[in-house]
């Protein structure tokens, strides 16, 4: 996991777009009147996307005026929570799963195509294409390893379909989400093994119509 500390060198000045400002409204409008402090999350997020993928002071100092909080405790959210990014991402913001499942399967080898094609953890590319972090599990264990990019998760993969990913993505290639071994979301990866006894099949048919003998 890295250190989450706030950009303090950007000189940005962040107030929310009218549409933004109509759709954080919409979130306060969720909770009762003098509860708009719950929908801070939503409010962060749209937020971030406003400000190309991160949080600068200026967006968080205008979230903490909008939902009239103190500061401290927007950036106890926002320092909190990994999908809150607090430095400058590229147009592709990789988070790598480093959790155990994922690193049992081989996250280390996804982390070594990323320090040679982006960088050390945290880097961003020159051209701001490309940033990437460490995160913890983001709960596809069952289709390690995996990342997620931008929105998006890419599934069952190893350092070949990923470094075609990264390869893909500098040049402007659609890239597919999923699994990259073929697999229908989190079904078995071989044949199925359970439920494959015939005795167990007729009990269930008999659960299902009890009069069957
Ligand atoms: S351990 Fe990687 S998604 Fe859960």
């Amino acid at each position: 996991m890295n250190v989450r500390r706030i950009d303090l060198t950007s000189n940005d000045s962040f107030l929310f777009t009218k549409v933004n400002k109509d759709s954080a409204n919409k979130e306060i409008a969720k909770y009762p009147e003098g509860r708009q402090a719950s929908a801070i999350i939503a409010i962060l997020w749209i937020a971030q996307k406003q400000n190309n993928g991160w949080l600068s002071e200026s967006a968080i100092s205008h979230v903490s005026d909008f939902l009239v909080m103190q500061k401290i405790r927007v950036l106890e959210i926002a320092t909190f929570y990994s999908m809150f990014n607090l430095s400058p991402v590229g147009k592709y913001h990789i988070q790598l799963c480093g959790t155990t499942p994922c690193m049992l399967c081989g996250a280390e080898s996804l982390k070594k195509v990323l320090n040679k094609e982006i960088g050390v953890v945290g880097s961003l590319t020159k051209d701001k294409l490309l940033s990437w972090v460490e995160v913890e599990c983001l709960g596809a264990c069952c289709n390690a390893p995996m990342v997620q990019i931008n929105d998006y998760y890419y599934e069952d993969l190893d350092e070949v379909s990923f470094k075609k990913i990264i390869k893909d993505l500098k040049s402007g290639k659609e890239i597919k989400t999923g699994s990259y071994k073929g697999r229908l979301t989190s079904e078995p990866s071989k044949d199925p093994i359970v439920l494959l006894d015939d005795e167990i099949e007729k009990i269930n048919i008999k659960r299902i119509k009890p009069g069957l003998k």
